[in-house]
């Protein structure tokens, strides 16, 4: 009889990382794990997500959301650090919880995280594809039809219905392709993309600041006036900080190239820590400019798409130089955040198949490039069609939730371990503990609730599909099942 309360030997699992044939190269310093963190952090969440807080949930006062958004990762990613550096090893969250909380946790987590890595390339992708009809349309004066940028559930204020969205399909390809090359010339590439992305945001809030009117603050906070929980008022600072969430993830995914970092215990936290600090503070400025420049009101017509260019656009005279630039940058940097996101979501799967929980494919190797390269095929159509068929404020949700049901696992990881292990070397150690993991966890289950209903019952629907996926396969093909 299996016993799906099985744990992996932390040393053991440390030392399997170090040899065997499907190690990973040791090749990432610091500074790249904090370039990989910014490169996934800032995307689709600040430069679309913002303004749908703003227009439905929070008017001006977005930053408050960001704030305790960020609050809830900062915690989050204080354990996360403490688990980086002591199992510095492929799969992240995955890999931990099958350290502490035994393999039906593992699992959980780790088919939980494709929400996370998966589904979120999908949400930029949609993004993506948002700005680059705004660049063809204010460079090249065409426009990629509506009903081939938008997804079958969405339709124009004309009536179009949309039947797929073309370009984020096409992104989510080229990408993919780019990760079976192989990524290490890329590195770099990331570094400049990120260089760009920090330069536009900060360009963004220089020349924007001079623009504020100071009348869109007021009401600061719009008063809630429909009754419904989550629409302006208090309870949306809440709701909205559940939809900017989705800005800050991707500070994790520094963890999942644990096994690619030449120092892990040292590099880890900085990498996590500093990239999240950094994004925090770039987050709060930008949104406070974004919606001060525009009324709250404009966000939820005429402003909803491609928002930070409408914004230059139509207030910010003479600076059509910036909405081009700024779009370029906003096209490169949401093709990193794509590219890490996918890694990740490749990693986790090479974790786990290497474990026998998913099957072989996921951790064979292309036999030049050595990148799990049929694993990055799978997960192009998987992405791809969410990207072309599902609309992006779903797709944004189901990211967010998956995300933050992962960091409260984390976060219960670190109290867990502390009490069956404490004497593991751990290199960064979580102050504070138990308050900062259950501050974590409190916040983490706060936000999921402002998600509502729907999204509690599609998160529980997909836990519900990965659970008979385990008892159907996993269990039996357990590496760790096997050997007990
Ligand atoms: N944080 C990433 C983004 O906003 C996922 O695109």
């Amino acid at each position: 009889m299996a016993n799906i309360w099985l744990k992996k030997n932390i040393d053991q699992l440390v030392k399997e990382a170090s040899s065997g044939e499907k190690s990973l190269k040791r090749s990432i310093g610091a500074m790249g794990l904090i370039a990989l963190g910014i490169g996934a952090i800032i995307g689709a969440g600040l430069f679309t997500s913002t303004a749908e807080a703003i227009a439905f949930h929070t008017g001006p006062a977005v930053s408050l959301s960001f704030l305790i958004a960020g609050i809830g990762c900062a915690l989050a990613g204080l354990c996360y650090a403490e688990f980086a550096s002591m199992i510095p090893i492929a799969g992240s969250a995955y890999t931990y919880s099958y350290a502490t909380m035994g393999e039906f946790i593992a699992w959980i987590i780790g088919w939980d995280l494709v929400l996370e890595y998966g589904v979120a390339s999908a949400k930029v992708a949609t993004s993506w594809s948002e700005y680059l009809n705004k660049l063809l349309g204010n460079v090249f004066h065409v426009q990629i039809p509506y009903q081939f940028s938008h997804s079958p559930f969405q339709s124009s204020a004309e009536g179009i219905q949309g039947i797929a969205n073309l370009p984020a399909l096409f992104i989510i390809l080229v990408l993919s392709l780019v990760l079976i090359r192989g990524v290490k010339g890329s590195s770099l590439v990331n570094t400049i993309i990120v260089i760009i992305k920090v330069g536009i945001v900060l360009l963004f809030i220089g020349f924007g600041w001079t623009y504020i009117n100071p009348a869109n603050y007021t009401p600061y906070l719009p008063d809630n006036t429909t009754g419904a929980s989550g629409e302006f008022g208090w309870t949306g600072i809440f709701a909205g900080a559940g939809v900017v969430f989705f800005a800050f993830i991707g500070f994790d995914a520094v963890s999942t190239a644990a096994q690619e970092s030449k120092d892990p215990q040292r590099d880890m936290p900085k990498g996590i820590l500093l990239s999240l600090l950094i994004c925090v503070v770039l987050y709060i400025l930008f949104a406070h400019v974004l919606a001060g420049v525009a009324n709250y009101t404009e966000f939820r017509t005429v402003g909803q798409e491609a928002s930070v260019t409408y914004v230059i656009d139509t207030y910010m005279k003479g600076y059509g130089w910036l909405s081009t630039l700024v779009t370029v940058a906003i096209l490169a940097g949401f093709s990193s955040v794509i590219l890490v996101m996918l890694m990740g979501q490749s990693r986790v799967f090479f974790s786990m198949s290497k474990d026998g929980l998913v099957p072989n494919v996921f951790s064979q190797l292309h036999p030049e490039f050595k990148t799990p390269w049929k694993s990055n095929q799978l997960f192009f159509v998987f992405v791809g069609l969410i990207a072309a068929f599902v609309p992006a404020s779903v797709i944004s949700d189901m990211t967010v939730i998956g995300t933050l049901f992962a960091f409260v696992l984390v976060c219960l990881g670190i109290i867990v371990l502390r009490k069956t292990n404490p004497a593991i070397p751990r290199p960064f150690r979580t102050p504070w503990v138990p308050v900062i993991p259950i501050l974590g966890i409190v916040i983490c289950s706060g936000l999921i609730y402002t998600l509502g209903p729907a999204n509690w019952l599609r998160l529980i629907l997909w836990l519900i599909i990965g659970v008979f996926i385990y008892l159907g396969y996993g269990m039996k093909n357990s590496k760790l099942q096997k050997e007990s």
